[in-house]
């Protein structure tokens, strides 16, 4: 059987983690969380305290850092420069300037050329803004998942109260829309559907419905 490349893309909290995990799963193909990458970037530039808006000091900073996704039975762990950072990259702090750290030519550059090697052989689902139209341009099946703020933004307020962390309705909506906006206004790569891509509104859709629309798109190509 032949090996595909899956790109998932669209907007903040629209459940592309989700359902690229649940169809890697299914395929025995590699899941790789490009925004995981991004999010590391940030978290190891706020510790050491970067000027985010130098492209040059982030490059440099990148350059020597080691990023790595890792499958587990707890999901994929993401390590920097060997440590565990998991959970540290997810929250609000590092959510709220990513999209700053994202805008760099230069960073996103580098990060493309290692998404890209990650996805030589197939058998990969990768998710993020710009799989369908820059890191992954040859993929057999892309996707682009869409659903509205509201949606997206009470999704993501169920999931903090059910791991227990406080949220604010309101708040979270505001963050999702302004995350949205810097990632699709930036003139490198933007958050764009691909023309090539099947678009898939959620809002009204399970995650099983969701993964068994993608599992057909690939039956159609495999
Ligand atoms: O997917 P996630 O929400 O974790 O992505 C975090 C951020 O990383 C996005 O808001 C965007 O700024 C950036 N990103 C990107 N290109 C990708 C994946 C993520 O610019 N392919």
């Amino acid at each position: 059987k032949k090996r595909l490349s899956i790109a998932i893309d669209g907007p903040a909290a629209a459940g592309k983690s989700t359902v690229a995990k649940i169809v890697a799963e299914k395929l025995s193909y590699v899941y790789i969380d490009t925004g995981a990458m991004y999010r590391a970037l940030t978290y190891k530039a706020i510790v050491n305290q970067l000027e985010l808006n130098e492209e040059v000091a982030l490059l440099d900073t990148l350059l020597s850092t080691d990023i790595k996704l890792l499958p587990s039975n707890k999901g994929q762990l993401v390590y920097l420069d060997n440590k565990d950072v998991t959970n540290e990259i997810r929250t609000s702090e590092v959510t709220n300037n990513v999209s700053i750290v994202s805008i760099h030519p230069k960073v996103r550059r580098e990060m493309v050329r290692r998404q890209q090697a990650f996805a030589t052989e197939g058998g990969v689902v990768m998710d993020g803004r710009d799989i369908g139209t820059h890191v992954l341009p040859e993929a057999e099946v892309k996707v682009f998942l869409l659903a509205s703020v509201e949606e997206r933004a009470e999704r993501r307020y169920t999931e903090n109260l059910q791991k227990g962390f406080p949220s604010d309705l309101e708040k979270l909506k505001e963050e999702i829309a302004r995350r949205d906006k810097i990632d699709s206004e930036r003139d490198v790569a933007p958050l764009k559907k691909a023309d090539d891509a099947i678009e898939i509104d959620t809002t009204s859709l399970t995650i099983p419905e969701v993964v068994e629309k993608i599992m057909a798109l690939v039956h159609e190509r495999i």
